[in-house]
Parts: structure tokens; C-alpha cells; sequence
């Protein structure tokens, strides 16, 4: 394990359509696409063609949106639709959320490592502890305060680690001449009894080809940074300044060092929604077409984020901010994406196009032809931000062929990307080191 000196990318796949939750209406897109494996696996091969390390499914078990206007965002189920995939491509991994609160760490630890056994060793597992009461909601439960959940994620993510290294490595013997299937002096249960999770094990799985799933997490806070710290070796942070990047990153990398783990051993990702065009005006007018419906009820919020007294109105979406409200206007502490709204209308753009900006979406968003993403991407990269990039596309029907033919080829020119994939497992194109079992670095915690 190297600290690269390229970045690493991987691809956010979601329902069918693209992250912009008009996506099922755009243009060339069928809006059937939600019940469609053939559409995923579509989306996955062209990630694929681009060296994508990994696409990265979230999953959020109470979704609630309306449904008269927005698709739903989350895949039907992130761990099916990845064995779709995994039949159907060689090398990208396949990172599937799964939640440590709504989960048994006996049937996590099972379906991660057989999808991992599946696909050759290319799964990742993005730990989440799920705070929606809505989620809560559709197990009969209510959301535990927050220590509780994280202490139930620490005990859930080790006795996972420990089931999937309750068989040796050569324990699984298929020695047709002895007619011994398997030594089962090296098979062990596990015995770990945590304050709110237990196992016995062991789990009937043989190692896979990368003897087990990557860890991930994604978001931050004091609580995920630790548990990123011990076990994760790919984060996706939620940051809109180089800064707050490079302050993420770092805190995380502090975090593996306290777990007395090596820091390069935990990837950081920013995420990244590019709005692509041949030009800025027909990038923005993508995404003006995509926000047709949802441009004025974001109208308030942008007034928020600017701080104005007098609120914005939807009568005014065509038109920039007067010399009188940008005088008053000043970025909302509250929002750390307010910063860039108020350099957007500072440059005079009708409300609507600050909209198409992204500067309410839920990362980045350069604006422009391929070389605007790239640069983006070359700056932070370049300045100890991030390790890679999580990539959201907006309409993923033509938008992540776009990213492969423009964008992959500008950042390999520049020497910032490679041309083919460092191995077949996801661990080798991480760049992460071989794991089995717990790692021994890490304490067992209710043992
Ligand atoms: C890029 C990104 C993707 C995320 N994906 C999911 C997800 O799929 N499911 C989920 O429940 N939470 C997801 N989260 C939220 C975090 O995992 C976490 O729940 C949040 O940071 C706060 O958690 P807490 O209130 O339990 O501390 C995501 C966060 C980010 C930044």
C-alpha cells in the first residue's frame, strides 16, 4: 500500500435514473428504468469502461418523498441489484449500504461475504447506523439516541469482521482423493457477545477472493470519524470547500492513527455532481430542464442561504438579484454551501440559473464543459482534499457516458488517472491492504 499519486474514483448508483430527482423525465430516459436491472447493469459497465473503482449504492430504509412529483432515489434493493451486476461486469467494485441498527450482524456478515464470493472479491459494505425515524418506523421501533447506535455499530462491524474470518484461509480442503470437503479444526465459532449484538458463528462461507468485504462510511461527525477510523478504508465525506475537505480528511486520517492503523490505509472521497455541457450556458440549461418544477419551491431556501431579509420570491426567478438585495446578502454560517450561492449571484445570474448552479445540491457541482469537472477535480485533488471522488450524476442514461468520454480522458492526459485497473479485487484498486477477520489492531469492545 502506496499513497497515490492518482485519484480514485467511484460512481454513485441509485434508482434507475441519475441523482437529480426529476432524472426519470429527462429526456431519453424511461421512466420505467426503477424496476430495471437491465438499465443498472447498463450504468455499471459504462462506469466500468471509465476504471470506476467501485459504485457505491446508499440505501435509506424508510424513503419518504413526494412520490407525485420525485422518483424514489434508492435502488429496489441495493443488495440484489449488485448480484445483478456483479454476473455482468470483472472488475468495478460493488459497495452496497447496509445498516448496522436495522441489521443482525449474522446476516450482514453473510450476505456481504457471498456477494463478495460472487463477484471475486469486489464488495464493499458502507456501514450506516440510520438515525430516520421513518426507517425506525417500518421495524416497529423507535431511533435509539445516538451513543447507543454508534456502540451497537462498533459491536455490529467487529463481529461481522470476526465471522467473516471464522474459517482459515486453507480451512475449505475440496480434497476429492481424501474425500475431506473441509478441515473443520480450522473453522471456529466466534463467541462475541457485545451490550446489544452477539454471534456464535462461524459463518458457513470459505474466504473470497479478497478474503472479505471493504469497510465504509460515509458522512462525519465525531461518532463516524471514529468508527471510520478503526474499521473503514474508504470514506465519502459530505464537503463543499477545499478546506473543509482537507479538515475532514485529515481529522479521519487522525482518527486511523489513534486505532494504530497506517492513515493511507482509509481513502477520502469528495463527492462531485458535474453539470456538463459543450458549453456553460447549455450545461446550465441542462440542469434548468431538470429543476423545471422543483426552481421555486427552492426559492425560499436560497433566500435563507443568502441571509436575505426580505425573502426572494418565485416572480423573480428569471431575473438576477437586485443591486439593493445583493448589498444586503451575506452566506448564511448555518449552511456551509452558502458561501458559493452568494459567489454565484454575486455574478449576476437570474435566480433560476443559481439554482442550475447546484449550489443547493448535495455536493460540488462545476458547471461547464468536461475540462470545468476536471479542473475541479485536479484542484482539490492536487491540493490534499481527497483521495478520489464519489461521482453523482445527474441523468445517468447519457450523463455517465459523457463522463467517461470527456472527462476520464482530460484527467488520464493530465496524469491524474490510470488507464486500466490496478487489479481485480477492490482492495488491489484501493489500494488497501489485505484484511482477514478482525483486524488485530482494534480492540474487541463487550467481549
Ligand atoms: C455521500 C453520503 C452518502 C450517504 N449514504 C447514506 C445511506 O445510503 N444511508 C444512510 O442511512 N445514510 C447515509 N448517509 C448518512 C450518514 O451515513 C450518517 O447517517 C450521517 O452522517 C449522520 O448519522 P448519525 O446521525 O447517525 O450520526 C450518507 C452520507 C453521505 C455524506
Amino acid at each position: 500500500m502506496t499513497t497515490r499519486t492518482q485519484m480514485i474514483l467511484g460512481m454513485h448508483l441509485g434508482n434507475g435514473y441519475g441523482s437529480q430527482t426529476s432524472a426519470w423525465r429527462a429526456p431519453g430516459v424511461d421512466p420505467a428504468n426503477y424496476t430495471s436491472f437491465d438499465a443498472q447493469v447498463r450504468y455499471a459497465r459504462a462506469a466500468e469502461r471509465g476504471k470506476f473503482a467501485f459504485l457505491f449504492l446508499p440505501d435509506f430504509l424508510g424513503e419518504h418523498r413526494d412520490l407525485d412529483r420525485e422518483s424514489l432515489m434508492i435502488t429496489l434493493d441495493p443488495m440484489l441489484t449488485l448480484a445483478a451486476i456483479a454476473r455482468e461486469t470483472t472488475h468495478i467494485g460493488l459497495v452496497a449500504t447496509g445498516s448496522t441498527t436495522f441489521n443482525e450482524p449474522f446476516n450482514l456478515a453473510r450476505q456481504f461475504k457471498a456477494l463478495d464470493i460472487m463477484s471475486h472479491g469486489r464488495v464493499g459494505w458502507n456501514a450506516v447506523t440510520t438515525s430516520d425515524p421513518a426507517a425506525a418506523a417500518n421495524y416497529g421501533r423507535t431511533i435509539a439516541p445516538r451513543p447507543e447506535r454508534y456502540q451497537r455499530a462498533h459491536e455490529t462491524i467487529q463481529i461481522v469482521q470476526a465471522l467473516w474470518g471464522s474459517w482459515e484461509q486453507d480451512a475449505w480442503v475440496k480434497d476429492t482423493a481424501s474425500g475431506r470437503w473441509a478441515d473443520s479444526t480450522k473453522i471456529r465459532p466466534i463467541n462475541l457477545r457485545g451490550e446489544y449484538v452477539a454471534s456464535r458463528g462461524p459463518l458457513p462461507l470459505p474466504p473470497s477472493e479478497q478474503g472479505q468485504p471493504v469497510i465504509f462510511s460515509a458522512g462525519g461527525g465525531a461518532n463516524g470519524a471514529e468508527i471510520a477510523g478503526r474499521y473503514a478504508s474508504g470514506v465519502i465525506g459530505a464537503v463543499f470547500t477545499i478546506d473543509d475537505a482537507r479538515e475532514q480528511r485529515e481529522a479521519l486520517r487522525d482518527a486511523a492513527r489513534r486505532a494504530g492503523r497506517n492513515p493511507d490505509e482509509v481513502k477520502f472521497f469528495a463527492g462531485v455532481m458535474p453539470a456538463i455541457g459543450s458549453t456553460k450556458r447549455e450545461a446550465l440549461d441542462r440542469r434548468v430542464a431538470l429543476g423545471e418544477l422543483t426552481a421555486a419551491d427552492r426559492v425560499p431556501y436560497l433566500s435563507a442561504m443568502l441571509s436575505l431579509p426580505a425573502a426572494l420570491t418565485a416572480e423573480q426567478l428569471d431575473r438576477p438579484l437586485t443591486a439593493a438585495q445583493l448589498a444586503s446578502a451575506s452566506a448564511n454560517p448555518l449552511d456551509p454551501r452558502s458561501a458559493r450561492a452568494l459567489e454565484v449571484a454575486r455574478e449576476g445570474w437570474s435566480i433560476r440559473d443559481i439554482l442550475a448552479h447546484g449550489v443547493i445540491d448535495y455536493h460540488p457541482t462545476p458547471v461547464g464543459p468536461a475540462s470545468a469537472t476536471a479542473d475541479h477535480m485536479q484542484e482539490w485533488f492536487e491540493a490534499g482534499a481527497c483521495d478520489g471522488f464519489w461521482v453523482s450524476i445527474d441523468v445517468n442514461e447519457d450523463g455517465i457516458d459523457t463522463f467517461v468520454d470527456e472527462v476520464i480522458p482530460i484527467l488520464q492526459r493530465r496524469g491524474l488517472y490510470h488507464a486500466d485497473y490496478e487489479g481485480s479485487t477492490l482492495r488491489e484498486n484501493l489500494g488497501v491492504p489485505a484484511q482477514y477477520g478482525l483486524d488485530p489492531r482494534v480492540t474487541v469492545t463487550g467481549e
